[in-house]
């Protein structure tokens, strides 16, 4: 009997008799001959039906298959340049597990975006979607790797939390048996405890922010993975973020070259260029190339994209057209202590800059990674506490940390989604998972 084989691994199969196991994806006849596309998840191949070498009933039932029915396929596997993925298979058997109802909904046609969203369930299964999704699923084992390697714990911090992190306007708020707990926007301040009795930890689920706007770059619901490491200062981080960062790049690289070329049509060429040393800017001499750009640019429309205030934080058409003078990611460091979240260190002898970074993508993705250095002073963090307008209550847990044993130390947060954008050459992060949550959109 033929070995059952995964499509991506035909190279290994070539001249045997193999049998593959999916669904059709697309087919082309012509007179005695039907060319079958069949994809399994881990790829599409071309398989190849002539009259003369298969019994008449397979002939015929190969004539009624619809798109996405499911079959079995067994024949001998070539390798051939000329086909797409390298490989064809000549058939000699076929078995229909499945007849697809006739319709299919996606059609090999353009559909709009609001149309593929709503059959996402579907649309997962053509080849672009699932090679994204691959790609995913390595850069999520390529930041497990790296941090398992260097030195880092795995802790699963909670998802309902008492307290906000990143805000109170992004909270997702859920009845705790009569008390007021949020979803949580992320796992820092658990790490920051963490690494007392770890050293350097890291947590890696999904975190939730109620995002009201719609923009290329914001979900609901997004995976983020978050390192903190003690006895770390802003610039022992960023080292650390530019290996890691670079790491998972080039996994990716080398495991997923066909699936970036050929289904995500992706150009590899600036990824091929992310290695240390990253190039670093401080806010204030970005917020000086911002002014310049804005001053140079006629056209009215792009120019008002360009306009900031002193102090303001960077938007996404500010991070674009910085990273975009880059041709590796670019950290920004040092943004005003007033855009930034409560927990920051501040700049000595200038505390109106906090001790943050962000890490943004080239090719105008923009931030990818953000994080800094976390105040140790008790004093300094009320302070901060009351300056947004948080009680101190659910912090003291938090406040402990700085009186028991406290050290200087660092932490960030890489969002899943917006890498995988970066690394696809995605414009949104709507197609960066299986079942994205974006604002009023909960279906499927
Ligand atoms: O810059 P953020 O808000 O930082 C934190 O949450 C820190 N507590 C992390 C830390 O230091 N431990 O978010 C970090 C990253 C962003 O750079 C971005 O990649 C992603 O999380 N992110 C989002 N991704 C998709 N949709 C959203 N609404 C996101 N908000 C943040």
């Amino acid at each position: 009997m033929a070995e059952w084989i995964r499509i991506k691994d035909a190279a290994q199969h070539a001249g045997k008799s193999v049998t593959l196991k999916g669904w059709l994806y697309n087919r082309t006849d012509k007179g005695k001959l039907k060319f079958l596309q069949v994809r399994d998840g881990s790829g599409v191949i071309q398989t190849v039906l002539s009259k003369k070498d298969v019994p008449d009933e397979v002939w015929e039932a190969a004539e009624k298959l619809t798109q996405e029915s499911s079959v079995e396929v067994t024949g001998n596997l070539r390798a051939d340049p000329r086909a797409p993925g390298g490989h064809e298979l000549s058939v000699t058997d076929l078995v229909v597990v499945n007849y697809a109802q006739d319709g299919y909904p996606i059609q090999l046609k353009e559909h709009g975006v609001g149309f593929l969203m709503e059959h996402r369930h579907l649309w997962i299964r053509t080849p672009r979607q699932a090679a994204i999704l691959r790609i995913r699923a390595t850069i999520i084992k390529s930041i497990r790797d790296w941090l398992d390697n260097n030195g880092f714990t795995l802790v699963d911090n909670p998802i309902i939390t008492p307290a906000a992190v990143e805000g109170t306007t992004t909270l997702f708020e859920v009845d705790y048996f009569g008390e007021s707990a949020f979803l949580s926007q992320s796992g820092q301040l658990y790490n920051e405890a963490n690494i007392f009795a770890l050293g350097p930890v890291y947590c890696f689920g999904p975190t939730f922010r109620a995002e009201k706007s719609k923009t290329r770059r914001h979900l609901t619901e997004f995976w983020m993975v978050e390192p903190e490491i003690p006895f770390c200062t802003l610039e022992d981080l960023m080292e650390i973020e530019e290996k890691f960062v670079s790491y998972i790049v080039e996994r990716v690289i080398d495991k997923h070259r066909e699936d970036l070329i050929h289904l995500v049509e992706r150009d590899i060429s600036s990824l091929e260029k992310v290695a240390p040393p990253f190039p670093r800017i401080s806010y204030e001499d970005a917020a000086l190339k911002l002014r310049e750009m804005y001053n140079a640019e006629s056209d009215l429309a792009k120019r008002e994209l360009l306009f900031l205030e002193e102090g303001d934080d960077f938007g996404a058409p500010h991070e674009t057209a910085l990273s975009k003078l880059y041709e590796k990611p670019l950290f920004v460091y040092h943004y005003p202590t007033a855009v930034k979240a409560f927990y920051m260190e501040t700049v000595e002898g200038a505390p109106h800059l906090s001790r943050s970074v962000d890490l943004l993508a080239p090719e105008g993705y923009g931030e990818v990674v953000g994080g800094g250095q976390r105040a140790t002073s008790v004093e300094l963090l009320e302070q901060r506490l009351d300056e947004h307008g948080l009680h101190h209550d659910p912090y003291q847990w938090y406040l402990d940390l700085r009186r028991y044993g406290s050290v200087p130390h660092s932490g960030f947060g890489l969002g899943v989604e917006r890498t995988v954008a970066w690394i696809c050459g995605l414009p949104h992060v709507r197609e960066t998972g299986a079942f994205p949550r974006m604002l009023e959109k909960i279906y499927p």
